[in-house]
């Protein structure tokens, strides 16, 4: 038995199918699996049948929960600066956080939108695979160690404001004797998490969005996969609504022409559908 077959009988046999992520990532992470936990391939099978627990330690281990506040900031001061002061006469602003993984992405806009005023107009849908990341970025309390960096980050986005420091501590708690720095409880006012599988599931929400994040997601999934879930966003974006993809992802063949470049993000073309 090979890891692919061993994704097939995961596609036949539970909610999950990873049956198109791309070959070496995957295959990488269900060795490791293996190896943690002393199975062959064939015992692996058995026990992912059945024991649901370890089936979802399973979807933990494959698919990679790695972010970070304000990750390329260059993209952050786009929005801050440029991008996101376009939303300010519209009355809602729906944005859709595809692979949220723990929530610093999500927090990271919405500090933004607060810096801008629209914190109040924005309804946000922040979607993820993995039920662990999003119990995670519910609570928005992180390890104030490991999210040291996002402090350079932050200036860095920041440093036109001038105040940077001043900024920062309107929107998070630290404490750094116990290691914590969490969120503070008026920023998570307006966000839904919300389990979600891209590849599976229908959408989560009826409403078109304005904007679309989905970064360092698409990079894990083969090329027809990344072109399928691109159609969705596609098609749940407003006409020319924003695309905001990973700093080392793109859009390839047919989609080119259907967004547009626009600095790091990307809007949609088409203008046969109108905002309602
Ligand atoms: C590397 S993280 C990216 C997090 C964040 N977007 C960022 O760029 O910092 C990838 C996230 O995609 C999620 N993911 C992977 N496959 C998924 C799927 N089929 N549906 C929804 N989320 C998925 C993972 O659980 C993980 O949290």
């Amino acid at each position: 038995m090979t890891y692919k077959d061993y994704l097939q009988v995961l596609k036949e046999h539970t909610p999950y199918d990873f049956s198109e992520y791309s070959d070496n990532s995957i295959n990488r992470r269900i060795q490791k699996v293996m190896q943690d936990h002393k199975l062959t391939i064939q015992e692996l099978e058995a026990r992912t049948l059945t024991d649901k627990r370890f089936l979802e330690e399973v979807v933990e281990a494959i698919t990679v929960n790695t972010t970070e506040f304000f990750r390329d900031p260059e993209l952050w001061r786009f929005l801050l600066n440029k991008h996101l002061l376009t939303y300010q006469n519209n009355g809602v602003v729906n944005i859709w956080h595809a692979g949220c993984s723990t929530g610093q992405e999500v927090y990271s806009l919405m500090i933004l939108l607060g810096e801008l005023g629209l914190l109040d107009k924005a309804r946000i849908y922040a979607t993820d695979i993995s039920q662990n990341a999003l119990d995670i970025a519910k609570k928005g309390i992180y390890h104030h160690q490991i999210e040291r960096g996002c402090i350079d980050s932050f200036t860095e986005v920041f440093k036109d404001q001038k105040r940077g420091e001043q900024i920062f501590f309107k929107y998070f708690d630290v404490d750094a004797r116990a290691d914590i720095i969490s969120v503070k409880d008026f920023l998570k006012g307006n966000i839904r998490f919300m389990r979600h599988d891209l590849v599976k599931h229908d959408l989560p929400f009826f409403n078109k969005m304005d904007i679309v994040f989905c970064r360092n997601v698409l990079i894990y999934f083969n090329a027809r996969l990344q072109s399928r879930i691109v159609q969705r966003f596609f098609d749940v974006l407003f006409s020319k609504g924003t695309l905001i993809l990973g700093a080392h992802e793109g859009l390839s063949g047919f989609f080119k022409t259907k967004f547009e470049r626009m600095g790091p993000v990307y809007k949609k073309n088409n203008l046969f559908h109108f905002r309602c």
